[in-house]
């Protein structure tokens, strides 16, 4: 076994932490350098093998018969060598959803999954993500200032998702909160999560009386016939895996519209100038940074480097879109894996851009004469996610009266 594959190898690099939040292609860089498969830390005392070469991202990602997605095969867990109260868990411990399903299961799970996106009218989306980005901004269009992170990309696409799992009226606040608690990742994380199941539970209950037109009754009437349970664990996936990326590339395409001169010179561009500056930001700043963990299921070699048995495999989603081995192929090119690649392949990309799309275009159309304060804040911490701790935006202030209620919507998806 090489030194690159021995589980104690010294990390070449921490993907986590101040500095990684800062430049995280430096830590990218000195990946590289150490090959196409690299150790890093991933958290205080966890460790993973890093992949930031596109070429051996999608070959390890097509290759679910050597790789297993299910994060029971992680010896380090296995063993109580990872520290229990270790943020990464809360992405990579297991839980009987898609995410962490392998093979046959993986198929059953992931058409439910499928067929019930598959029904959310692209449409009614567009709709109901305006009218929730109009109700934000018209909370904060009269101040003339605001942090379009904590105002506005984190609520927008959490909002939303309130209305795609028909979320009763008076679960809404609950549910906002318990997501808005495991976002922050803080020491009231696991409470969060709790909290969630919980709302989740209540939805589904409600819904196998009173069925409606939304993603929990679908998922309760699809004919995989998945169990309450499974139910929830879908439905906690749809929106940890729907939301904290979402608002990561409204966010960060947002920056790049204000910041570039490209941009910002041609806001009045519109929806081409948006749609350009979205599809860039998933080659330079894919919203999913390190993630798609998965353990090989037995001693392996991938591209030359050994891949011991039980190790977490990240894929670098960020680094294999800068990956400089890379030909030039503009940004108007779908061959980055900011979605992934693969049997797990992002099932959602669709319904994402939607909501990101129609965020940004409503804050450009009410507000004017925006201009980003703090262009250089550093990436919020941790591995898996890249987006902006902070957005902080001066514009025009609005007169209070300026938003009225819209009326075209019905409040409720769809
Ligand atoms: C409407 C918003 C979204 C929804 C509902 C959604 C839903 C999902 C679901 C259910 C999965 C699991 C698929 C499986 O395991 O078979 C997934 C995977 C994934 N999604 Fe999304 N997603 C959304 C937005 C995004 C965004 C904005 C990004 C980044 C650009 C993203 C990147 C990914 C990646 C990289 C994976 C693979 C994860 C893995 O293999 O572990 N998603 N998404």
């Amino acid at each position: 076994m090489t030194p690159d594959a021995d589980p104690i190898a010294a990390p070449v690099a921490r993907l986590h932490g101040d500095a990684f939040a800062a430049n995280p292609e430096a830590a990218y860089d000195a990946l590289r350098a150490a090959g196409p498969v690299a150790w890093a830390e991933i958290a205080d005392g966890v460790h993973a093998l890093i992949v930031t070469s596109h070429r051996t991202a999608i070959t390890l990602l097509n290759d679910a018969a050597t790789y297993s997605k299910d994060s029971r095969h992680w010896t380090a867990l296995q063993q109580g060598l990872v520290p229990a109260n270790s943020p990464v868990l809360a992405l990579m411990a297991f839980r009987p959803s898609l995410l962490y399903a392998d093979d046959d299961r993986h198929v059953r799970l992931r058409r439910a999954m499928d067929d019930c996106l598959a029904r959310i009218d692209l449409h009614n989306l567009h709709e109901i993500t305006q009218r929730h980005a109009r109700e934000l901004i018209a909370a904060f269009a009269h101040v003339g200032h605001a942090d379009l992170m904590t105002q506005y990309a984190d609520t927008l696409p959490l909002r939303v998702f309130t209305d795609l799992l028909g979320c009763p009226a008076q679960l809404v606040d609950p549910m906002l909160a318990a997501c808005q608690g495991m976002i922050d990742a803080g020491p009231q994380a696991e409470q969060a999560s709790h909290d969630l199941a919980r709302c989740l539970n209540d939805i589904i209950e409600l819904k196998t009386s009173h069925p409606g037109r939304d993603c929990t009754s679908w998922m309760l009437s699809h004919p995989a016939e998945l169990t309450h349970e499974e139910i929830m664990h879908q439905l906690v996936v749809l929106i940890g895996a729907g939301t904290i990326p979402t608002a990561a590339w409204i966010a960060s395409s947002l920056r790049l519209l204000l910041t570039d001169d490209d941009y910002s010179s041609n806001l009045t561009g519109g929806a081409v100038t948006v749609r350009r500056a979205m599809e860039q930001v998933l080659w330079v700043r894919s919203p999913m940074a390190n993630f798609s963990a998965h353990y090989a299921r037995h001693d392996t070699t991938l591209d030359g480097i050994d891949i011991p048995a039980g190790v977490p495999i990240l894929i670098s989603h960020a680094a294999t879109g800068t990956d400089p081995t890379l030909p030039d192929l503009g940004y108007d090119n779908r061959a980055h894996l900011a979605w992934s690649a693969g049997p797990h392949r992002c099932p959602a990309d669709s319904q994402a851009a939607v909501i990101t799309q129609a965020g940004i275009e409503t804050l450009l159309d009410q507000l004017w004469n925006l201009d980003l304060t703090n262009p250089d804040v550093p990436n919020r911490h941790g591995p898996f996610h890249q987006c902006p701790s902070a957005l902080d935006i001066r514009f025009r202030p609005q007169p209070a009266d300026a938003f009225a209620t819209p009326t075209a919507s019905t409040g409720r998806y769809p």
